[in-house]
């Protein structure tokens, strides 16, 4: 499935390769030579890079081709850390008591409830499970010290082999991550949303690269796939609800009209947190703007130089405004742990092609949020790194 966008660049392309034909054919009859070569070369530069970037659009849009020849396996869960520890799970009731009395402070209009979960799998969704509960757990891979300040290649996961080790089936697994670059090309977000039952895999799962790939900061623009069923590799870091993914009691939250500081997911993780203090709550789900913007990141590919402050980060990573209605899917959790734990993460996709990594709306007058969440009972904590730093949280 592409988006807009693959034609778009495509269309370019075409064109551009039109274009150039034209020039090398008054080249060659009218013996022109004050064409600026040094324009002419970029212009083939950045043919070659369409053209390479559309083919391999094709290649991951293709749900027949066979399995990614790549040499990076997954890694080995025998052989990783794991660690899982139990969260404070109080009663739905009170959860919504707690955002009733204090998402005020953040959006105008807000409304609280503890309700049976609407069909996840219908648009604008699209969750390839009807629910978020069932055994729910946040499930934590990773971390940032594997992408900073040098990417460390040998960290893919494969998610399906994950929920196999951890003996999970029926499994919905949702949430935000880094897509899996071997089988991309490049480094990429992966808005995770997969479904394991009887052996058979329903992958909702997309990426999302920069545009043409090495486009400079401030002249790309960005491609969202959805990745076949047999891709089910993510890398590097991930931040995933685990459930079986069926119907039941969620908390609803309907916020709109932003008057404070904090993004929908602060506002919720910082209420709980004022609220239960060091009693550490996590939750899990999804949520959707349905009106306004939103400003999201996407990662280029790995940086060569090393990143080592949060300023590299910035200047490394593209931003993008994105267009409503655009649905995001992860985790948050109101305390560390001493699990080196992510506190919020969420990846967001749509119908139109827009999605990333969340950071806040940029429409406050028209923010209109929709959320369904479930509290997770534990955290499972995946191949922590060992040697851990404050970088690239945010
Ligand atoms: C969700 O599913 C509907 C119906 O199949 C489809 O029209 C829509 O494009 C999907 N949305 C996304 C974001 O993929």
């Amino acid at each position: 499935m592409y988006s807009e966008r693959s034609t778009n660049t495509k269309h370019i392309c075409e064109c551009l390769s039109a274009k150039i034909i034209f020039i090398h054919e008054s080249l060659l009859y009218r013996t022109i030579f004050a064409v600026n070569m040094y324009h002419f070369s970029r212009i083939i530069l950045f043919v070659v890079a369409c053209i390479a970037a559309s083919d391999s659009a094709a290649l991951v849009g293709d749900n027949n081709i066979t399995k990614s020849t790549s040499m990076e396996e997954s890694v080995d869960y025998t052989k990783v850390p794991f660690n899982e520890k139990p969260l404070y799970r109080p009663p739905l009731e009170e959860i919504v008591d707690v955002l009733r009395k204090r998402l005020p402070a953040t959006f105008e209009h807000v409304e609280v409830s503890a309700e049976e979960c609407p069909d996840l799998t219908q648009d604008p969704f699209n969750l390839t499970a009807p629910g978020l509960t069932g055994d729910a757990k946040l499930v934590e891979l990773g971390g940032p010290p594997y992408l900073l300040p040098l990417v460390q290649r040998d960290k893919v996961y494969d998610l399906v082999a994950l929920l196999r080790h951890l003996r999970r089936e029926p499994a919905l697994l949702v949430g935000a991550g880094a897509g899996p670059w071997p089988y991309v090309g490049v480094n990429c977000e992966g808005i995770v949303n997969l479904f394991v039952e009887r052996g058979r895999v329903a992958q909702g799962t997309r990426v999302v690269t920069v545009q043409p790939e090495d486009a400079p900061k401030g002249s790309a623009g960005y491609l969202q796939r959805v990745l076949p069923p047999h891709e089910t590799r993510s890398a590097l870091l991930g931040n995933y609800l685990l459930s079986e993914g069926k119907p039941g009691k969620v908390i609803k939250v309907v916020a709109k009209k932003r008057i404070g500081q904090s993004n929908f997911i602060t506002a919720i993780r910082e209420a709980l947190k004022e609220h239960y203090g060091d009693k550490v709550v996590g939750a899990g789900g999804a949520f959707v703007l349905r009106a306004g913007r939103v400003k999201h990141h996407v990662m280029p590919d790995f940086s060569a130089t090393p990143l080592r402050t949060d300023a590299h980060v910035d200047a490394w990573l593209h931003y993008f405004d994105m267009r409503a209605p655009i649905v995001h899917v992860g985790t948050l959790v109101t305390g560390d742990l001493g699990l080196d734990l992510r506190v919020q993460h969420f990846h967001g996709f749509s119908e139109h092609g827009d999605g990333g990594h969340y950071h806040y709306d940029t429409t406050p007058q028209e923010a209109h949020y929709e959320g369904y969440f479930t509290l997770a009972a534990s955290v499972v904590r995946v191949d922590q790194p060992a040697h851990t730093h404050s970088v690239g949280r945010d």
